[in-house]
């Protein structure tokens, strides 16, 4: 390749990360609580959650909250080519730079209280997930959406699926993240606490909880 044609590739790349952050903010001004946070996850973070799964294994894989794709790019990879993977987003335009970066895969606009609906819709029953990846804002969420999605995703996990979360130092001291955490042992059998992510915009860590 010569010297212009990288560089051209390079300011591409660049102006299609530039574009991605300015969307982001956006969203982050349109919808605070809903979008979450500063940035989209770094592949430090993504590679973390994705290493904390047995997606190499996994037949049915499911992500809550795509955004722009930062998690899915570490999970594609890692999946078998029979694997059967869904994304969901209740944000459509976020979705819309997520469809575009990953042509060829699914993820469906909806909201995460409605998982077991729609995850029928997509053909996968209760009982079936064996991975789940959320980025999903648990401390912004109210109490019922909290139940609600949490105990959609305990129910479509297998027995021994495991569902992957992370969050941020303020979440834990916000009263609507610390009841989360509580509720976590309500629903699964075992809850572990991975490392932090200091390589993240904010720092974040890593929850990891298996269905018994
Ligand atoms: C903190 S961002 C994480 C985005 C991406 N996974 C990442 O790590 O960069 C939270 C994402 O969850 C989505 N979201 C928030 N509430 C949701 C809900 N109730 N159902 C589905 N998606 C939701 C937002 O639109 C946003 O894309």
């Amino acid at each position: 390749m010569n010297m212009a044609a990288r560089h051209g590739g390079i300011r591409k790349r660049a102006g299609r990360a530039f574009a991605e952050q300015a969307l982001w903010w956006r969203e982050m001004l349109r919808h605070p609580l809903q979008t979450a946070s500063l940035a989209p996850s770094s592949p430090f973070l993504a590679t973390q959650i994705a290493n904390s799964l047995a997606l190499a294994e996994a037949q049915v894989v499911v992500e809550l909250g795509v955004g722009t794709g930062s998690l899915t790019q570490a999970i594609l990879p890692r999946l078998r080519p029979d694997a059967s993977y869904i994304g969901l987003d209740r944000n459509a335009d976020l979705l819309a730079v997520w469809r575009k970066r990953f042509p060829g895969h699914r993820a469906i606009l909806g909201d995460a209280a409605d998982l077991t609906a729609l995850c029928a819709e997509q053909g996968i029953q209760l009982g079936q997930v064996c991975c789940i990846v959320s980025g999903l804002p648990w401390p912004s969420f109210p109490l019922p959406l909290q139940q609600q999605a949490l105990g959609a995703i305990a129910a479509m996990l297998r027995p021994g699926g495991q569902v992957v979360t992370f969050g941020y130092h303020i979440g834990l001291m916000m009263p609507s993240g610390q009841r989360f955490h509580r509720m976590l042992p309500t629903h699964f059998q075992r809850v572990e606490r991975l490392p932090w992510e200091w390589r993240n915009l904010p720092p974040a860590f890593v929850v990891r909880c298996t269905r018994g």
